[in-house]
């Protein structure tokens, strides 16, 4: 078993298992500034919340009884193919020991699903803080339900993480995203920050990972989690797109500033200064996935910037999609939340905005349908 850190505020604990070690993210506690809203109005009428919520109820699952956890899973076999990881394009890769490939390819593997981990923790928060502060009875219905979704999802992925023996602590830069989002001061913050920005980036993850792993448990258990979450990204749209469309202007841009905000941290700590998603040099835990696997941080950043600076790190891995491009600014700009003046804020830091939702409307609803991966 993994040693999971539990209980009270453990600063800076190191986790020690075999010959690798992490130091975990410290507990953390504060209070946040949101309303709570109570409704007497009790219709439930047709709408497409109340149908999201119908197919929430018929679509929960037991992940103790749907998901074949006697799976044998060797976490020093790769869980990855060679082909979907963006290692195996940089020529320095190639030249590490096969021992050191395999261990970073383990433990850097390891530290995507620990961010899974995590970033449901923080999933389960907000639909919690959606159900108490949405002022509509059918949404607080469907938040109650994602946040059980939520709940299974933290369960799983821990179960996961407990099978592999193998944890990490939260980046730096997905805490501050959830933490902003948590903090914020309305329920349209809240569910832009997750059911458009998380969601948006998770989805993508979970897609990347489905088609990624040789490990049939991870597969299962990705695949169910997408249908769900694929249902909590519609929710930002069918719910959230009509409320924003009748706020005041002054009101709309505050939302569409929040947004911008939101996604120039995932910019700036996953695309900037040589960065490639969690390959980060201000990422402790991904210092620590080098350091387990006897990998110099100099020789690996250089390596990668040099595969970077061949144009070798663009193209994406068959059937893979990219988060941001492909659903997080086009759910973004379906709602209006991609105005005049943000849309210059965006191409100020090299992000040009994109509107296609081909890739969006797939994904969502509640049944993906994933990218070919030929
Ligand atoms: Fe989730
Ligand atoms: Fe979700």
């Amino acid at each position: 078993m993994a040693a999971k850190v539990t209980g009270q505020s453990v600063k800076g604990q190191t986790v020690k298992k075999g010959d690798w070690k992490v130091t975990m993210t410290p507990d953390d506690l504060y209070r946040n500034p949101m309303e709570i809203a109570w409704t007497f109005n009790y219709d439930f009428g047709k709408g497409k919340v109340e149908d999201l919520y119908k197919r929430a109820k018929q679509n929960q699952w037991d992940s103790d009884e749907l998901l074949p956890w006697d799976t044998k899973v060797d976490p020093s076999n790769p869980l990855i193919t060679d082909r979907s990881s963006m290692y195996h394009k940089m020529p320095f890769f190639h030249r590490l020991s096969k021992t050191q490939r395999e261990t970073f390819i383990a433990h850097s593997t390891a530290q995507l699903l620990s961010q899974f981990l995590h970033g449901e923790q923080g999933a389960l928060m907000t639909a919690a803080c959606v159900t108490h502060s949405v002022p509509d009875t059918a949404a607080k219905y469907y938040a109650a339900t994602q946040t059980m979704d939520e709940a299974r999802h933290v369960e799983v992925y821990s179960k996961y993480c407990d099978k592999i023996a193998m944890i990490y602590p939260m980046s730096p830069w997905l805490k501050t995203l959830i933490d902003t989002t948590l903090k914020s001061d309305r329920y349209e913050k809240v569910m832009i920050g997750m059911n458009m920005i998380v969601e948006g980036l998770a989805l993508g993850a979970f897609n990347n990972m489905y088609h990624s792993t040789t490990c049939p448990l991870l597969k299962a258990i990705t695949f169910n989690v997408m249908r769900d979450e694929s249902r909590h990204v519609s929710f930002g749209h069918v719910y959230l797109g009509p409320v924003i469309k009748k706020l005041k202007e002054a009101e709309r841009e505050e939302l569409a500033e929040f947004a911008f905000d939101a996604i120039n941290i995932i910019v700036q700590a996953t695309m900037k200064d040589g960065a490639q998603g969690l390959a980060s040099r201000v990422d402790a835990g991904f210092l620590e996935v080098l350091e387990n696997s006897g990998i110099d941080q100099n020789d690996f950043f250089k390596g990668m910037q040099e595969a970077a600076d061949a144009g070798l790190m663009q193209e994406l891995p068959p059937g893979q999609i990219h988060s941001l491009k492909d659903l997080m600014l086009p759910a973004l700009a379906r709602v209006g939340l991609i105005t005049p003046r943000v849309r210059k804020k965006y191409e100020e830091i090299g992000i040009p905005v994109t509107e296609d939702l081909h890739i969006l409307h797939a994904m969502e609803g509640g049944a993906p349908q994933l990218m070919a991966a030929e």
